[in-house]
């Protein structure tokens, strides 16, 4: 089973942490049965950005983004050329590293 190895974050895991999930599991989903409770306003439907996470190694693993992933991308705060939508990105065999930016652009909660 692939590693992922998610640097710290002030809200979410301040040591950092390191966990496990089978190939086949998006990183968003991954994450959130291991107890960290990124955003994901849109419900994984590719429809928010708030599950942005920075990959930054084993990206090319990874299944390639999809158009609407990139479009969307494009608002994400803090954009990288590493930048992913944690529930787009599938794991493969390969061990990761990501990094939950710091802020989110969260248009779902301003709506509620
Ligand atoms: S949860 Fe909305 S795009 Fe991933």
């Amino acid at each position: 089973m692939p590693t992922i190895k998610i640097l710290p974050h002030a809200e979410y895991c301040p040591e950092g942490t390191e966990i496990q999930a089978p190939a086949g599991t998006s990183i968003c989903e991954a994450l959130l049965e291991n107890g960290i409770p990124i955003e994901h306003a849109c419900e994984m439907s590719c429809a928010c950005t708030t599950c942005h996470v920075v990959v930054r190694e084993g990206l090319a693993s990874l299944n390639e983004a999809e158009e609407a992933e990139e479009d969307l991308l494009d608002r994400a705060w803090g954009l990288t050329p590493q930048s992913r939508l944690s529930c787009q990105a599938i794991l493969a065999q390969k061990d990761l590293v990501v990094e939950i930016p710091k802020y989110t652009i969260n248009h779902a909660k301003e709506n509620h």
